[in-house]
């Protein structure tokens, strides 16, 4: 035996390590012990952990408060919208993309009232046009679009259908049709203002359709007398003095 572990250690002494690998094994010890130092003393215990999520982590989101209260809650109380929007141009717009993170609401209704959106500046975050949203997505130039009212004064913020424009005109008079879609006169039909006989559509340079004349055709809804509801109301007597009054406005988009 004696003889034997005299004859190893000859043998280690003839066939040195080479220094190389002397070096190598030197720097692996190093950090093997300094993982397991690492490991044993500076680690928290749940970074040892082995399975895919830590336990404190869980626990952490586990704990945040909850504020959203989910796509599909809100139909359990709000049938009647929940049915509007289903089938219109919002239907994949989730409820609190609009009112908000209303999951406090859906524990307690009557305490906590989410907010609704009413206000004009709202709708055009996502409708403004932008060069970057893809073809046919609807978009609008906000200052334009029939400025000063509300969006939902014309559009269901549930069914958000825009509402009929006049066509019967628009295959011959398209610039003047597409100015008026868009300003405050949107919603009168040409012939409000024109009285159009039917062969002006056969033979329109030789029949043509009325034109207003006088201050008071426009005083009938702007006249401090007129009785219609929407239209601003102008003191005819002294507004624009004697002039006509679209020696100053353009009728098709009777801006300010
Ligand atoms: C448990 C039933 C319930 C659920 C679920 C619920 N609501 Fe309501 N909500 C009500 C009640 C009740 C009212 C009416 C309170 C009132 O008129 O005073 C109301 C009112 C509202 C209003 C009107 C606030 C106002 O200013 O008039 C909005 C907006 C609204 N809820 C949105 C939501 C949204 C969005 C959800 C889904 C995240 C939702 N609700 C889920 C019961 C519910
Ligand atoms: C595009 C934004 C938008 C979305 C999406 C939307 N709402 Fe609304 N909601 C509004 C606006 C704006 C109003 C205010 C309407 C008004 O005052 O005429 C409103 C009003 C309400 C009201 C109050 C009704 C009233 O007569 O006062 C309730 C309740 C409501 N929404 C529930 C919902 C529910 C439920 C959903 C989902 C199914 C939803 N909303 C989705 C914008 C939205
Ligand atoms: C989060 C983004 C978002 C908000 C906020 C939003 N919309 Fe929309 N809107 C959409 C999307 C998406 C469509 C459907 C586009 C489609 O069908 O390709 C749409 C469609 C419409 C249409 C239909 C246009 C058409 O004829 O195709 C109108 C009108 C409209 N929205 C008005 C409104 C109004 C008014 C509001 C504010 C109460 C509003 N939107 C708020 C995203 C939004
Ligand atoms: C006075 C009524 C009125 C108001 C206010 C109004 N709109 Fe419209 N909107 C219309 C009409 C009318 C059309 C259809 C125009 C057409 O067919 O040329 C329309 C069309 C649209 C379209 C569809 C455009 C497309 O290319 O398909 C969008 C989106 C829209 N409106 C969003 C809005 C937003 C957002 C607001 C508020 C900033 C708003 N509207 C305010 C009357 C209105
Ligand atoms: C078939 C094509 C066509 C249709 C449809 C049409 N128009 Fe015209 N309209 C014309 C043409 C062309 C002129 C230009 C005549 C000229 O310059 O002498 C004109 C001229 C006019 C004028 C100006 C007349 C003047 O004395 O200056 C008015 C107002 C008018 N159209 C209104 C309407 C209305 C309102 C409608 C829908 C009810 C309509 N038009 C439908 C082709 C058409
Ligand atoms: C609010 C009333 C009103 C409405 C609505 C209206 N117009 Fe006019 N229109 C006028 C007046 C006023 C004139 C005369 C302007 C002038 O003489 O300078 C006019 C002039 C015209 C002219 C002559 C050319 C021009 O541009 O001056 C045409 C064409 C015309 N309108 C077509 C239409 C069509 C098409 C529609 C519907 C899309 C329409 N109008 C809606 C008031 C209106
Ligand atoms: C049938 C009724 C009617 C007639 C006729 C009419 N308008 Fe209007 N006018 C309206 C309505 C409705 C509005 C939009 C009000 C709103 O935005 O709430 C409006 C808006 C306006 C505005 C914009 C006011 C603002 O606040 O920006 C002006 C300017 C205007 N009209 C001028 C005229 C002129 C000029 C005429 C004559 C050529 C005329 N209107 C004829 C109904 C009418
Ligand atoms: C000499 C030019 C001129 C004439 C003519 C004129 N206006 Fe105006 N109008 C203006 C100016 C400028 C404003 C904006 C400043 C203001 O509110 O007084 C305006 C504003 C308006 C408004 C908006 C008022 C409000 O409170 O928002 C209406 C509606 C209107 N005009 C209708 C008419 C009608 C209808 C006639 C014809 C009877 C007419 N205008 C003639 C220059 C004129």
């Amino acid at each position: 035996m004696k003889k034997l572990w005299r004859s190893d250690r000859k043998l280690i002494k003839n066939r040195r390590m080479p220094d190389q690998l002397v070096r190598l094994v030197i720097v692996f010890s190093v950090l093997i012990a300094s993982v397991v130092f690492v490991r044993k003393f500076v680690l928290p215990p749940d970074l040892k952990e082995t399975g895919t999520h830590r336990t404190t982590a869980i626990n952490r989101e586990l704990g945040r408060p909850i504020n959203y209260a989910g796509s599909s809650v809100c139909a359990d109380c709000h049938e009647d919208e929940y049915e509007t929007k289903i089938s219109g141009y919002h239907q994949n717009l989730s409820c609190e993309v609009c009112h908000g993170p209303a999951y406090k609401h859906t524990e307690e209704p009557e305490d906590y009232l989410p907010p609704a959106p009413r206000e004009r500046k709202f709708c055009p975050q996502c409708h403004t046009y932008n060069l970057s949203r893809p073809t046919g997505y609807p978009q609008i130039n906000p200052i334009a679009h029939n400025p000063l009212k509300p969006c939902i004064s014309c559009h269901d913020p549930h069914d958000p259908v825009p509402p009929e424009v006049p066509h019967e005109c628009v295959a011959c008079h398209a610039q003047i049709a597409k100015t008026k879609a868009v300003s405050p006169h949107a919603l009168l039909d040409c012939v409000t203002c024109h009285t159009t006989p039917e062969q002006h559509k056969v033979n329109p340079r030789v029949v043509s359709p009325s034109k207003p004349t006088k201050r008071a055709f426009c005083g009938k809804c702007h006249g401090l007398q007129s009785k219609k509801k929407g239209p601003p109301k102008i003191d005819l007597v002294t507004h624009g003095e004697k002039y006509l009054c679209w020696q100053c406005h353009y009728p098709h988009m009777p801006e300010l």
